[in-house]
């Protein structure tokens, strides 16, 4: 390393422990930019080689106009807050830049790897399972649903769905819209995932399930898929594992659980109920990059079944990096739909060894409790109103207009919009029943109730310069 990257890596480190300092300074959330204004202060072909100076003004500009997810007013995803012993097991994981296919070039990783996946299981009550790190929810929904195909159609994963009778997967009308990307993935088809009604609360309704499944084998179809969100991504509803399971069993379908954003609740004794019957899944999506705080991506697909892998992921004619060696056992990429694969077992690692059990645990009850306040101060003030009842993390709600003759849906979409560009803070919405719903969702257990009420605050001010 010369003088002048020793010099630039002192400055960054320096700059990261500033943005670190202050990120509850007054500065919010977002420093609010239109793409063009953002054009102007980024130029991928502005003469930068060799220009140290050049890579330093674009990380000053990058961490000025990011999102500042760690902040506290940050309710806008399903992931929020930092997370200090996982930042640091990312920078070494980048630092060490390795891939996670053979034990050979990925030890470390590879041992902490199998070790979560092992400890994941033991909370699942998959007592002969197994899994791997993927990147995302939405591949391990791609992935369950896969296995589920090729459980069906034993012969699908070499020759494909030529032969085969139309398979239809099941899924709440409430349930992520990766299942859909997954359908397509695997060849079924997007409208051949069927979206069974949920009730108020968000929860898949199991008459309607079994109704659905019926019907689609009276249309002579082959039902082989169901999954059960474990923590819907707007209503944060829990599908009933147990009767959905029954009517899995019953018909032989696959029965997957998506716990991309509410899995991690199995760490709460006190909630953990939701997932109860979770053990008699297949297949289970978790996220550690949403409820534990890991920084993205950190995502587990969890199977109940040992060999499920090996199964539907292998592939020959891998000789040229799989070798036959006294560690073979541990090269994880044979059982993986990856090739290159990130570390992302570190910062999990890190994280949960520093917080313990017991320390998410409490960070999870906490953002429990820290939901109700908010459906409480929502409930009780007359200007809003809450969407649906609250099953876990995530509120729904909307601001009534004062005049009645004005579209409540623009209102609240206007609102939403105003406060995002205001930047102090963020939240999202999305549609519930055709209705514009304000979602608030708490993830990050650094915040208190004073924060809730400055967001309640920011919302309510902006409400009031266009409730006019
Ligand atoms: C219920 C649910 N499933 C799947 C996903 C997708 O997860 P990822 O963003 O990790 O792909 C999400 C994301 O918010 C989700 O809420």
């Amino acid at each position: 390393m010369n003088t002048k990257q020793k010099e630039l890596l002192q400055k960054t480190l320096d700059r990261i422990i500033d943005y670190i300092e202050n990120l509850e300074d007054d500065k919010g959330v977002i420093k609010y930019k239109t793409p063009a204004e953002l054009n102007e202060k980024f130029n991928l072909n502005s003469k930068i080689e060799n220009d140290y100076n050049a890579i330093n003004d674009d990380i000053k500009n990058y961490l000025t106009y990011s999102v500042r997810t760690g902040n506290k007013q940050f309710f806008n995803q399903l992931y929020a807050g930092f997370n200090f012993p996982a930042f640091l097991a990312e920078i070494i994981a980048v630092l060490t830049n390795t891939s996670m296919y053979t034990y050979e070039v990925a030890p470390v990783a590879t041992l902490m790897e199998l070790e979560l996946i092992e400890k994941m299981c033991s909370f699942t009550g998959f007592l002969n399972g197994e899994g791997t790190f993927v990147t995302g929810g939405s591949n391990s929904n791609y992935m369950a649903m896969l296995c589920a195909r090729n459980k069906k159609t034993e012969n699908a994963k070499m020759d494909g769905l030529y032969s085969c009778k139309k398979l239809t997967a099941f899924v709440s009308e409430q349930s992520h819209y990766s299942f859909d990307k997954a359908a397509n993935l695997i060849g079924i088809g997007v409208n051949n995932v069927i979206k069974v009604k949920s009730d108020v609360q968000g929860k898949i309704i199991p008459e309607e399930l079994e109704k659905e499944i019926k019907q689609s084998i009276k249309r002579n179809e082959n039902p082989f898929f169901m999954a059960a969100t474990t923590g819907t991504t707007l209503l944060g509803a829990y599908d009933p594992i147990p009767e959905m399971h029954e009517i899995a069993k019953k018909y032989n379908l696959w029965l997957h659980a998506d716990g991309s954003w509410g899995g991690s609740v199995i760490l709460s004794k006190k909630h953990k109920h939701l997932l109860s019957g979770l053990n008699l899944a297949d297949s289970f999506a978790w996220n550690p990059h949403k409820l534990m705080n890991i920084p993205l991506i950190a995502s587990a697909l969890l199977f109940k079944e040992k060999g499920t892998m090996w199964k539907n992921f292998s592939s020959h004619n891998t000789d040229y990096i799989f070798h036959d060696y006294d560690n073979a056992d541990f090269d994880l990429g044979p059982k993986s739909m990856q090739c290159g694969k990130r570390v992302d077992s570190f910062k999990l690692w890190l994280s949960w060894k520093f917080y313990g059990n017991r320390g998410y645990e409490k960070r999870i009850n906490k953002l429990f409790e820290l939901a109700d306040y908010f459906e409480k101060k929502v409930a009780e003030n007359p200007k809003l109103e809450l969407l649906a009842p609250r099953q876990s993390l995530n509120v729904c709600f909307r601001y009534k207009p004062s005049k009645s003759n004005i579209n409540i849906n623009s209102f609240n979409l206007k609102l939403r919009n105003n406060v995002m560009q205001e930047g102090k803070s963020l939240i999202n919405y999305g549609f519930l029943n055709k209705n514009v719903a304000i979602r608030f969702v708490i993830a990050n257990p650094e915040v208190n109730k004073p924060d809730i009420d400055i967001l309640l605050n920011n919302i309510l001010n902006e409400a009031k310069k266009i409730d006019i």
